[in-house]
């Protein structure tokens, strides 16, 4: 159980809510590394458990009976077992046994057929909002049955234990949208985000460790960082790190958000870093301060001839953040950088990227979600 001992925005005025966290470890015996992330069990929003009860009209206090918890009251699982800020399939199946009307059970059973529609139905509501909708009954045990249980959040730990012992930091983005006239939370993000109170709230957490995202041993080889958002994290921790030990290695940064105003996450820290010589390089996207849109990609390609002799030169190169879209886009400019300045054609151009430098040289790593 860890302590959150500071909170502060480092987007104000953006429109986004990132957050930045400092959590304290101390007495717990827990060690971390640069590159590992933090696992953290969200509980449920207290308010959203107790209009779940009276949607079902139950009270608080029946009892509901779960494998992992034995006999306990509707609320007390409710609020840190199961998910209940989305709606899961299984819970929209038995909805649709319970409705009585032929009409309306035929168009549910047309939404449960086909994949698509039961996605983009389950993307924007909640049990409440189908409850709703279908007035059926459900008893305690009947809605707990249909529930998955919570897992566990990572975040990728933003600070390295030697610039700051006994603590982990994190920068969060919190998921915050509106739907059917109801602010809406991720479950996680919008736990850390509503309840935690400074010096008095715990959590629960643990150390996910990481085997391949670590900084290089040898501390004279130079490194590129690709961080846009929240990406940023690890690498906050990694020049931490390298500070610490002394590491003689170059340091690169990518960094991107919407605006340089508001977003520039860590600003100050990179100016210090920058001034003192543990930062050789800072390269910025802001995608929103013009026209159209600039991203960590189109830097990495404007600086491809650098980037080129940097990698040549055994230089490690890591990527953190957006999964679906950015961590592609970023490994296609790569492989247009070694076709373009290393002068190879397409094909040996991903070969050496996806073969050489990532699974043979394991200089090209990734921590992506
Ligand atoms: C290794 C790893 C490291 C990570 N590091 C970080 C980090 O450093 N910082 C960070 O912020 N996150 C990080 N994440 C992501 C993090 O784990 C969570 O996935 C994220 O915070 C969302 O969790 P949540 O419980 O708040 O949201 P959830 O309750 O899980 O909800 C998220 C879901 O909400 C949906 N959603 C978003 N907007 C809308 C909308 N308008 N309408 C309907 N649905 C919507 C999305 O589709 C998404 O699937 C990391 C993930 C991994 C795997
Ligand atoms: N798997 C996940 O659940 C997951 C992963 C990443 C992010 N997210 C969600 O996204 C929200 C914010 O995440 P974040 O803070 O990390 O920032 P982000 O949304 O990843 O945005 C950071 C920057 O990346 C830009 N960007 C958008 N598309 C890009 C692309 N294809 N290539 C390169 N850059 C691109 C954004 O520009 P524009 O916005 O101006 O286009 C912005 O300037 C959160 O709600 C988070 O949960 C979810």
């Amino acid at each position: 159980m860890a302590t959150v001992t500071n909170c502060y925005s480092i987007s104000e005025g953006s429109g986004k809510e990132t957050n930045h966290y400092e959590i304290s470890l101390r007495g717990s015996g827990i060690r971390y590394k640069p590159g590992d992330s933090l696992g953290f069990y969200p509980i449920n929003n207290i308010e959203l458990v107790k209009q779940t009860i009276r949607k079902i009209k139950a009270k608080r206090s029946d009892l509901v009976n779960t494998k992992e918890t034995g006999e306990v009251t509707i609320e007390h699982a409710l609020l840190n077992r199961f998910v209940i800020h989305r709606a899961s399939k299984k819970f929209l199946t038995i909805v649709c046994e319970k409705i009585d009307k032929k009409k309306v059970k035929k168009e549910l059973e047309e939404i449960l057929e086909d994949k698509d529609k039961t996605e983009k139905y389950l993307f924007t509501r909640d049990c409440i909002d189908i409850l709703s909708e279908y007035k059926v009954n459900f008893t305690p045990q009947e809605l707990i049955d249909t529930l998955p249980p919570i897992s566990p959040r990572l975040y990728s730990i933003s600070s390295s234990p030697k610039a700051h012992p006994g603590e982990v930091h994190l920068t969060v983005a919190i998921v915050k949208y509106n739907n059917f006239e109801r602010e809406r939370f991720g479950l996680a993000t919008g736990d850390l985000a509503n309840r935690v109170e400074i010096n008095k709230t715990k959590i629960p957490v643990y150390i996910s460790q990481t085997r391949d995202f670590i900084i290089p041993e040898d501390g004279t080889k130079n490194i590129i960082m690709v961080g846009p958002g929240t990406g940023i994290a690890p690498f906050r921790a990694f020049i931490e790190h390298r500070k610490e030990t002394h590491a003689s290695g170059k340091n690169w940064l990518f960094f991107g958000e919407v605006h340089e105003e508001s977003t520039f996450f860590y600003k100050d820290e990179w100016t210090e870093y920058m001034k003192e010589g543990n930062l050789q390089k800072l390269t910025t996207a802001f995608s929103r301060d013009q026209e159209n849109k600039i991203y960590v990609q189109h830097r990495l390609l404007s600086n491809g001839k650098e980037i080129w002799k940097w990698l040549k030169n055994g230089a490690y190169f890591y990527v953190c953040g957006d999964k679906q879209y950015m961590a592609k886009d970023v490994h296609k400019a790569l492989i247009e950088i070694a076709h373009k300045h290393g002068k190879m054609n397409q094909e040996d151009a991903e070969i050496y990227i996806n073969q050489t430098l990532m699974k043979e040289e394991h200089r090209y790593l990734r921590d992506v979600y």
